[in-house]
Parts: C-alpha cells; structure tokens; sequence
C-alpha cells in the first residue's frame, strides 16, 4: 500500500459538560485506532481535535450553573482533556476554540467568502423573546420535529431523529429561556445560499467526483451518511444564515456585523484548522500541508453532525477555495446505556472521567468492550453485564489465557529463551498460514472503517493461539522426553502468535500489546512486520520471568454495584410545560374556587383511575368525580382540605354526576398532589 497523508479529526466536544461511554465509542475511541493503525504504516497523519466553546450549548449551559460562558468553557475544557489524555487518545492536538488563533482563522474564512461572494445579507423576520431581549436561534427555540413529531426539538436539529433544522421548521416554537411563544422581529444576517451548490454535492456525495474527477470512493462511505445527506439535498437546500444575534462567539469581522458572532457550526469546524495551525506552529510544520494537495481529509462524528460535515462544511471548504473536502465521514449511530438513551439532564450516563477515576488500571478493557459494540451502522447498547463477560470470557479468557500459558511455559521449559522448532505438522503450517493472513485482513477492514471486524479479527489471533495450545498440550507431552522437539515446536509457534498480537493489537489495546511486547522482550512498531511469521528467533532472550496476568475477571457484585449507582443516580429530567398563552383577569375572576374538605370517598367500579368523592364546599355538600386513585386511596383523602373548581357545568363521568373539580398539582414524575390550604382554613374559603 503505498503511503497516504491522512488529516483526521474527531468531532469537537461542546466544552458544555463531560464525556460519556456513548461520545467515546462513537468517535473518539474509533477515530484513535483509526489513527494508530495509520501511524503504524507510516502515513503522514495529524490527528486534530479540540473544545466546540462557544454556540448556545456553552451559553444555556452558563445560564443553568448560573455562572459566565467563559467558566463553563474553562471548567469542561479542563474535565474533557484530562479524560482524554488519561484515556489516552492520541490527538496530535487538543486545541480551543476560545483561542485568538482560532478566533481569527474563523474571521478570515469569513471574510474570504464574503469577499467571493459566497453570502448574501438579508434582511427577515425572526423569532424574539421578549422578556430576555434576545434573538432565538439554534438550542434558544425549541419546538415539535416536523419530522418526527418529537416535542422538544431544538431549532437546529432534532436529537431524536437527528434531521437538521432551521426554527421556522418547529411547530409550536417557544423560547427556551422563557419558555415562553416568542415574537417575530426584524434583523439581518449573512446566509449561505446552499441551493447554489446541490448540483456538485450530489455528484461529489453519490459518486465521489468533483468536476468529473475521481475523489473519494463514495463505497466507502457509510449508507446512513449518504442517506442523511441525500435526503437532505432532495427536500431542496436552503439558504442558511451564517451569524447570529449574539455576544458569545466569533464576532463578524465585517462591517454591519456589530453585536453579531459567527453561527457556531460555521466556527466549530473551521476550529479543525486552527487547530491545525497552532499544532504546525508548535512543530515547525505548515499547516497548509495538512489541508491541501493529495491529504486524505477524514471526519470521525456522530450522526447528528453528519450534515454539518458532510454538506454544509464542504460548501465552505470548496468556496474557500484551495482546501480539500473530505475522503470519507465516518458517523457514528448512538450507543445506549442499559435499555435507554443516555441523558445528561437525567443523570444516565457513565463518564469517562469518573470510570477512569474508578478503574486507571481498566482503560484498555473498556476500550475492548466499547469497540466491540461500537454503533458502526446501528445504535447499540452498553450494559455493565456485557462489560464483564466480554472481558472475563473474551479478554481474559481468550488473550489472557493464551499468553500467560505461552511465557509461563516458556520461562518453565526453556528459562526464556525462544526454542527452536522441529519439523512442522499440516496442522502447524495451517496455523502459520493464518499468522501471516490475519493482519492482512485487519487492515483492509481498517481501511473500510470497520474497527468493530477488524478487533475481532485481531482477536482471532488470540483464539487460534488458545486452540493450538489446547489441542497440542505440551504441558502433557513435556512429559515424555520423547516429544522434546515436538514441544518446542509448539512453544515456537506460540511464541510467534504472541508477538504477534503485540503487533496487532497495538490500534486497539495500546497498553495491552506493549505488555505482550515486553514480555517477549520485543518491540516493533510497524504494521507491514505483523505478516511476518517468524518474529522472534529461537534463542531470543525473552523477559518471560516479568510476565503477569493481563486481565483480572470482573466480579458479580462490581457489576451489580454499578448497576445500583446508575439507578440511584438518576435524576428526573424536569421538563414543565411552557407556560401557557396568556389569559384575562376578566377570565380568571370568572372561575370560583374554593376550600371543600372530602367528607366521603369510595372507588368506582371498572374505573381504576377515579374516586368518588363527596365534598363540603361550605355552600354545600356535593359529589365531585377525581381521577386521583392511582395516587390516593379513599381512606387516606377523607378529612382533607382541598381546592375545588365550582362552577364548572356538571358532567357525567362513569354514570357518576360530577360537580366541580378538584385541583390538583402534577410534578415532573407526573405524581398528583392536593393543594391544601397552608393554614387550618375552613370549607367554604374563596380563592382569588
Ligand atoms: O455535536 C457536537 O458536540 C459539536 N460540538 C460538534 C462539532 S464538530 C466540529 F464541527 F467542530
Ligand atoms: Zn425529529
């Protein structure tokens, strides 16, 4: 394979909170052995990535903590490099937003566009709260999909179903700060005609050419990505605005653009170059090298970025100009977290940060179990059960096994040192042939942007050991001085399968394969030498003596206890209704509503909901039907003191004449609570 540049970022994080298993396994953990496989070949990588720190997710964020823009950024900065760095994920660069580098490569990118013509400022009618005197874009509006009829899609995108959104798309919009319905008022902002480009996005998405020439292999590419964008481009592009009426941000370095910043996804990714820059600047490169000429550009993202990568930053790399578009996007469908989504807002998440506090000596295990559940076409789901029998059956069991047998037997036998093999069997040669075929396969996989196969791939290297030691037993034939040879041919053959897991195994369990290495008292970094067969010779000097377990089993109960701490860390996510459209005192005075004390309770028949109710209102006794019994039984709500509505018009419920209601309120869980009155008032107290 001859040597490719590749530039690879992984989707910026939005500095709004920490990492969890779901951003690992869907970018940054695949992207990283993407990157390690490419640098064991010796292409020419970077490897960019860096903090998303400005847009309404670092502003709404610093609104809820009750603190500036600029903490919030500080602090997840901070939380989300350590992650990564004790995690190691090997970013060339984990660069920032905030940074003035980035702040003016973004400025000029801009001004680069506008200067070709690329905008065009219009003037229109958008969506205003007025009691925060604020514009609402992007996360600042939410409303119901029109494609999936979720009711709290933002006006960006829907999170559900993923479609990219622009707030006149949402039905019933309302403000997120005050959840209020907003306003329409008149502003002006710079928008990218997208319907300008949809000719050479169709030809460049579905066949990978660009004026008729050959750039990517659209194969390659995954089907939802396609999809997404295709259906996208279908429904007709539209312009989109590339500002924003607010303080937080890059602001727009052209005149007019006073008390405006640059929309964050035109910023966020213009952020992998000046990542880029400050990287070469501190390696004595040229960053241009990295964003020009024959580079193979590859975005790792998940799904809900794919058009943001994969159609709208390509139109502004190529009206830039100069600049290559991307080889390939990798998206990455979601992972869940044992039978629901993870959430932030309910607390269902592990983070990585505080696995890594937990477990520093587990970082490669979780990487094995999230790469072998990565959700590569599919969503996938993470469960602590499925963590331990993936690391007691398959990591320790299989890998482990097979190597602690090899140097333990090897030290045993030989003190070490690699022994020399007699004649080979068919079955050896078999085993040899397959040696030499598996790395082989990994990388096409590899190059495919299957990781998920190509681990497993590397993990039938293991297994073919572990079965070539158990069907062989040396351990029994040692007995026999008669098998002297045939033994260390067999030590031979599994000394050579355990260098080279060293070798493949180096993209996805870094930490594990230099242990393998140094037991064997072995080092290689480059991938072509894992087809070799023979890697270390017999009377290498081994460091067999040093060797130890690799995997320690997990137990029933860590499971069972991070099972319970999930559970008990769960918050409920405490959406209310906006409130309501606003109503005349006239109206309200028109309701009387009063104290009734319940004299009397009792179920109705075949309506598991309902009770009974008789209630003194202080003007008199009265049935009222309350669809209060899953929550009260009628013992417990005799003498109580509630608030009744008394003038609605009497109604039959359950063949039960209704009159009145009784109020009642409903938290976020949906439980029901009476309103009683804080002092001992008696029936018949009006409210107003
Ligand atoms: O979805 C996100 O988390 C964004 N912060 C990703 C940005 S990727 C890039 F464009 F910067
Ligand atoms: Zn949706």
């Amino acid at each position: 394979m001859s040597k490719d540049k590749f530039t690879v970022t992984a989707a910026l994080p939005y500095a709004n909170g920490p990492l969890h298993l779901g951003h690992v396994a869907g970018v940054y953990l695949p992207s990283d052995i993407f990157v390690r496989f490419l640098r064991m070949n010796n292409h020419d990588v970077a490897f960019i990535c860096g903090s998303d720190e400005h847009g309404a997710a670092i502003t709404l964020r610093a609104k809820k903590e009750g603190t500036t823009p600029k903490e919030i950024v500080d602090k997840y900065n901070g939380i989300i490099g350590k992650a990564f760095n004790d995690f190691d994920i090997s970013f060339d660069i984990f660069h920032r937003t905030s940074e003035k580098i980035h702040h003016e490569t973004a400025q000029d990118f801009f001004k680069v566009l506008d200067e070709k013509g690329h905008f065009t400022k219009e003037t229109s009618q958008q969506y205003y709260d007025e009691e925060y005197n604020q514009f609402l874009a992007d996360r600042y509006i939410s409303g119901e999909c029109p494609t999936c009829q979720n009711p709290n899609a933002y006006g960006d995108q829907c999170e559900k179903c993923g479609s990219a959104l622009s707030p006149n798309d949402l039905k019933n919009p309302k403000s997120t700060l005050s959840g209020k319905t907003p306003i329409m008022r008149e502003t002006s902002h710079w928008y990218l005609p997208m319907e300008r480009h949809e000719e050479w996005l169709t030809s460049w998405i579905k066949e990978g050419k660009l004026d008729g020439v050959q750039q990517h292999d659209p194969k390659k590419w995954r089907n939802q990505v396609v999809g997404q964008c295709m259906s996208w481009i279908d429904g007709g592009l539209r312009p989109r605005a590339m500002t924003r009426d607010l303080e937080w941000g890059v602001k727009v370095p052209v005149q007019g653009g006073d008390g405006k910043v640059l929309y964050v996804w035109l910023d966020a990714p213009i952020g992998y170059i000046s990542a880029t820059k400050q990287w070469a600047i501190e390696n004595n490169k040229d960053w241009k090298d990295y964003w020009t000429g024959d580079r193979k550009l590859v975005h790792f993202i998940g799904k809900d970025n794919i058009v943001f990568h994969a159609i709208i930053f390509p139109i502004l790399l190529k009206a830039h100009e100069g600049l290559i578009l991307p080889d390939n996007v990798p998206a990455y469908e979601f992972l869940n977290l044992e039978g629901d989504k993870f959430s932030t807002s309910r607390n269902w998440a592990v983070w990585l940060h505080e696995y890594i506090e937990a477990y520093p000596d587990k970082i490669d295990e979780l990487k094995y179990v999230l790469t072998s559940i990565a959700p590569e076409t599919k969503d996938s789901e993470f469960t602590w059960k499925e963590y331990q029998s993936r690391i007691n059956n398959e990591l320790a069991d299989i890998l482990g096994n097979f190597v602690n047998r090899t140097v333990v037997l090897t030290q045993k036998y030989y003190d070490g040192i690699v022994p020399a093999p007699g004649a080979y069997t068919d079955e050896d040669k078999e085993v040899l042939m397959e040696i030499e075929a598996i790395p082989g396969r990994i990388s096409e996989l590899v190059y495919k942007y299957k990781l998920r196969d190509a681990q497993a791939e590397a993990m039938n290297l293991a297994r073919l050991g572990n079965k070539y030691l158990a069907d062989n037993e040396p351990w029994k034939k040692v007995k026999d001085p008669a098998n002297a040879e045939r033994v260390q041919t067999i030590m031979y053959i599994a000394l050579q399968i355990t260098a080279n897991l060293s070798i493949v195994l180096q993209p996805f369990l870094p930490s594990t394969a230099k242990k393998i290495g140094s037991f064997l008292n072995f080092t290689t970094k480059e991938w072509s030498d894992a087809s070799a067969i023979h890697q270390i010779p017999s009377g290498h000097v081994t460091d067999t003596k040093s060797a130890y377990i690799l995997f320690q089993k997990i137990e029933d109960s860590q499971v069972d206890a991070e099972v319970e701490k999930l559970n008990a860390s769960r918050t409920v996510e405490t959406v209310f209704e906006p409130q309501k459209d606003e109503t005349s005192f006239d109206d309200f005075t028109k309701m009387d509503i009063r104290l009734g004390t319940i004299l009397e309770a009792e179920k109705i028949k075949k309506a598991d909901k309902l009770l009974k109710l008789l209630v003194d209102t202080g003007l008199d006794k009265r049935t009222i039907v309350s669809g209060i019994a899953k929550h009260y039984s009628p013992e417990e709500v005799i003498g109580k003191t509630v608030t009744v509505l008394m003038n609605l018009p009497p109604r039959k419920i359950k063949g039960v004449e209704s009159n009145g209601m009784i109020l009642m309120a409903e938290n976020a869980d949906g439980k029901l609570s009476f309103v009683s009155p804080e002092k001992d008032f008696e029936a018949g107290s009006g409210i107003s």
